[in-house]
């Protein structure tokens, strides 16, 4: 099969030259094709179906212990000027870059099969969505396709003769000399030899060398987020690495929220929370990304452009996550988890203990329950995952594929702030919303291979790792979003921290499900029913606003509901180092709400 689209084809048959792979197949998203590529997986020793009765259709792979995790300092903004990508991000002269990866790429696919994948990233068909075409030599990366995209002969129709797609180039990068097979091995190329790369101006990526989530699943970080991030700012949008739920009251008012957490802060968590609160109800839009846009009325709506989860796995349970413990049930990949002896999956923060029999742990070997060893050989890898069907989450929105989108009421930022940064507070208006979106910090979490996990980093709008172009030109903007409609319209913007610690480095709040009574307090501020009183920082909730959760005592709640005064002087300075960096492409008005804070804090 090729398609209608020359262009297309001729980039096809280039690659193929230029990867020499022993076949070309085209991806049609069917079932069929689904099974193969786990069929495939599961004959080479790669992956290992689970238990049919208890986990029916879902397998488990094991990565490289190289390959675990996003490869920050292997990701390239290969704009034309490195002045174009920015202070935050990596550079190499998109020239060079291509002949080193040209030289890469030559030949690499050599034994295996190549593998084309039309996708489209949001609704087939849908104005706001996106075509992408992903090559790739990873039935992995094919499977995963299949959940977390759209993929198929549709996409190809509605690509038809000239339509526009940004393609996607993928090598797990290990060739096969004739004969040999991986033996079992998840194939990857060492970390010097893996290059994760943007070509911003031609809207392409090439990836090459991991065979792991947002390296080698193109659509999510590369497209979504790094492409769609450049598109955006050129055509007025915002593409945003925001959860999106939709949220009913009791009196049955609905509201949908965006949250935007750094990796591996929250966001699945939140997106498909079981309010403590009685009488509310939360559901799901989506869990990692949204792509938003003003309709005619000037009101700002958003689309998942996903169609599926690539969840934290360690920590969720029944108790913190119940929903996405229904949505992995069945169909699901499971990458880098323990296996338990009867074929069932098990993790860290799963709720209950590893079951008796023989554990293998994330590397395949047998799993030391000892404890006191426990600290630094964790069965599960922090950062494994499930792919799971968003339409398995038995909370998704019926409103979930609504090609128009949901409009968004209220935007969260937040991270993991030990200190200083209270539960919530409420920005003033858009621009202070801004100034609070771009002073984001958090501490690094295992999502990333290469960054100092536990330290904590100024991650802006939780787009650190994801923003396309230069960081300063990201803020303008957000600030010049703010004006394209009546301020009244605009989302109010809110900054959450369930991570608190005490003293003995406790978490001071429960979170979770809990996190429904901040979510209460925002959807009340956006009717204009809160209980709220205006501090020096923003707003905030009285102090009887939020009811206390069990465990929390009335100090507790004292403590991350009030203004730390020296804390925030300190973060002052930060936030000033963090701004320098951006020199002259600092927006005026960020600085001015940086020093109106100061003022107020003086
Ligand atoms: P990415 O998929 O990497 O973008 O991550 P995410 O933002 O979706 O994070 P996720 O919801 O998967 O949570 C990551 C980790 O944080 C899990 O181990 C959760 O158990 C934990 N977590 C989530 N919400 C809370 C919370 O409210 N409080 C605490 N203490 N931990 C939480
Ligand atoms: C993240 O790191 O924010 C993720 C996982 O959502 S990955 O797709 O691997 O980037
Ligand atoms: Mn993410």
């Amino acid at each position: 099969m090729t398609s209608k689209h020359e262009k297309l084809n001729a980039w096809v048959e280039e690659i193929r030259t230029l990867c020499r792979p022993g076949s070309v197949v085209w991806c049609d998203g069917s079932q069929k094709e689904y099974d193969e590529m786990i069929a495939i997986t599961v004959n080479e020793g790669l992956a290992k179906p689970l238990d049919p009765e208890k986990r029916p259709g879902c397998v488990l792979f094991r990565s490289d212990p190289s390959d675990v995790a996003r490869v920050e300092n292997r990701t390239y903004i290969a704009s034309r000027t490195q002045d174009q990508a920015g202070p935050t991000n990596n550079w190499i002269d998109p020239d060079q870059l291509k002949e080193t990866m040209k030289g890469l790429y030559d030949g690499c696919m050599a034994g295996r099969t190549m593998y084309v994948i039309p996708f489209s990233m949001g609704p087939v068909g849908s104005p706001i969505a996106k075509i992408g075409i992903e090559i790739t030599d990873s039935p992995y990366v094919v499977a995963n396709m299949h959940i977390m995209t759209r993929v198929g002969g549709r996409v190809l129709e509605i690509l038809g003769a000239d339509g526009e797609f940004v393609p996607c180039l993928h090598s797990v990068g290990k060739p096969l000399a004739p004969g040999e097979t991986d033996g079992g091995l998840w194939p990857c190329a060492p970390l010097d030899k893996k290059y994760i790369s943007h070509f911003p101006e031609e809207r392409t990526i090439w990836s090459y060398g991991s065979g792991y989530g947002g390296n080698a699943l193109l659509g999510k970080k590369c497209l979504a987020l790094r492409i769609a991030s450049v598109m955006a700012r050129d055509e007025g949008w915002l593409a945003e690495h925001m959860l999106i739920l939709a949220i009913t009251n009791p009196e049955g008012k609905r509201r949908y929220v965006a949250a935007a957490f750094p990796s591996a802060c929250g966001k699945t968590n939140l997106a498909m929370l079981v309010p403590t609160v009685p009488g509310w109800k939360v559901e799901t839009i989506g869990d990692d990304i949204a792509w938003m846009k003003f309709d005619e009325d000037g009101v700002l709506r958003a689309i998942n452009p996903e169609n599926g989860f690539f969840g934290v796995a360690p920590g969720t349970s029944m108790d913190s996550n119940p929903n996405a413990m229904k949505s992995i049930e069945k169909n699901t990949i499971f990458t880098n988890v323990a296996l338990t002896e009867d074929n069932d999956i098990w993790w860290e923060g799963i709720g209950y203990d590893a079951p008796a029999g023989k554990i293998i742990d994330w590397k395949g070997n047998e799993w030391d329950r000892n404890p006191e060893k426990k600290g630094d050989r964790a069965a599960a890898h922090p950062n494994s995952r499930f792919t799971a069907p968003a339409k398995q989450c038995p909370v998704i929105a019926p409103e979930w594929e609504d090609p128009r989108g949901v409009p968004i009421s209220a935007f969260l930022f937040g991270g993991r702030r030990p200190s200083t940064i209270p539960l919530v507070h409420q920005a003033f208006d858009w621009n202070h919303g801004v100034f609070l979106g771009s002073i984001v910090g958090s501490e690094v979490t295992a999502a990333a291979l290469d960054v100092t996990a536990g330290t904590v980093r100024r991650d802006p709008f939780a787009m650190l790792p994801f923003c396309g172009y230069h960081m300063g030109d990201y803020f303008k903007h957000w600030v010049k979003i703010g004006t394209r409609t009546e301020a009244a319209k605009l989302p109010k913007i809110f900054y959450v921290n369930w991570f608190r610690k005490s003293a003995e480095g406790k978490f001071i709040w429960p979170g979770y499900g809990e996190n429904s009574r901040v979510l209460q307090w925002v959807f009340d501020q956006c009717e204009g029913t809160g209980k709220a009183q205006k501090t020096d920082i923003g707003w905030m909730p009285t102090p009887d606003a939020i009811d206390r959760p069990e465990g929390v005592t009335e100090e507790d709640m004292k403590s991350i509901l009030s203004v730390d005064r020296e804390g925030w002087k300190r973060e002052l300075g930060l936030v000033r180092e963090h701004y320098a960096k951006f020199g002259d492409r600092m927006p005026a008005e960020l600085l001015a709400q940086l020093e109106a804070l100061e003022q107020r804090l003086s």
